[in-house]
């Protein structure tokens, strides 16, 4: 393997979820130009109507590459530095032998709470996209409402609007935390395709 390409699904900034036909369109790039995956499923937990499809359940991704989760988003621990990766073994030994020159083990506590979160049986899961669900139903529908069409995220917690056209990104988000005390991430932050 040659190099290796990293996909984030449900996405940050865009909310969209994989589709199975898109991770074999991904295991098949990856073969052809001998690189490896890195799925970065960081968004997992936070889907609204449909669950999100894991990227080792398509056959095939195990000879391509692994999966990484983190408890940031799926259980509050934004900060503590702390997840895991499955997926394929010699990626795995690899990424082993990197980290452990580079870094050092999490702090004990927090395994252990982080332990805790992943054998907690309570809805803890459920309740945050339930919190979430409805923040984005408020503004989705808030915006809507008042003529701004926008489109409902399916996934993560991140929302894109298009801004109204007299305006570019930048001097949009001046304006809204000018006007309305509202911080928002103007698109071209995200590359000049993202503009507007
Ligand atoms: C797609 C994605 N992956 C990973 C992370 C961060 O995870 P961690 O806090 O474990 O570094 C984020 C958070 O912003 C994210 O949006």
């Amino acid at each position: 393997m040659k190099k290796n390409e990293n996909i984030n699904f449900p996405g940050n900034p865009v909310p969209t979820i994989a589709t199975k036909e898109f991770f074999h369109h991904v295991i098949q790039f990856a073969k052809k130009h001998q690189i490896v995956i890195l799925h970065d499923f960081a968004y997992s937990e936070l889907y609204y109507e449909e669950k999100p499809i894991s990227f080792l359940s398509i056959d095939g991704t195990r000879d391509v590459g692994i999966k990484f989760n983190s408890l940031s988003k799926s259980f509050n621990m934004a900060g503590c530095r702390i997840g895991y990766v499955l997926g394929n073994e010699d990626v795995i030994k690899g990424l082993n032998r990197l980290k452990s020159n580079l870094d050092y083990g999490v702090f004990i506590p927090i395994q252990k709470a982080a332990i805790h979160a992943l054998n907690d049986k309570s809805n803890f899961s459920s309740d945050l996209r339930k919190t979430y669900k409805n923040r984005r139903d408020v503004l989705v529908n808030g915006l809507n409402e008042i003529g701004w069409k926008v489109e409902s995220p399916k996934a993560s917690m991140f929302f894109r609007a298009k801004v109204p056209s007299s305006y570019t990104s930048t001097d949009f988000a001046y304006r809204l935390i000018d006007d309305a005390g509202i911080v928002v991430t103007p698109g071209n932050a995200f590359g000049p395709s993202c503009e507007g």
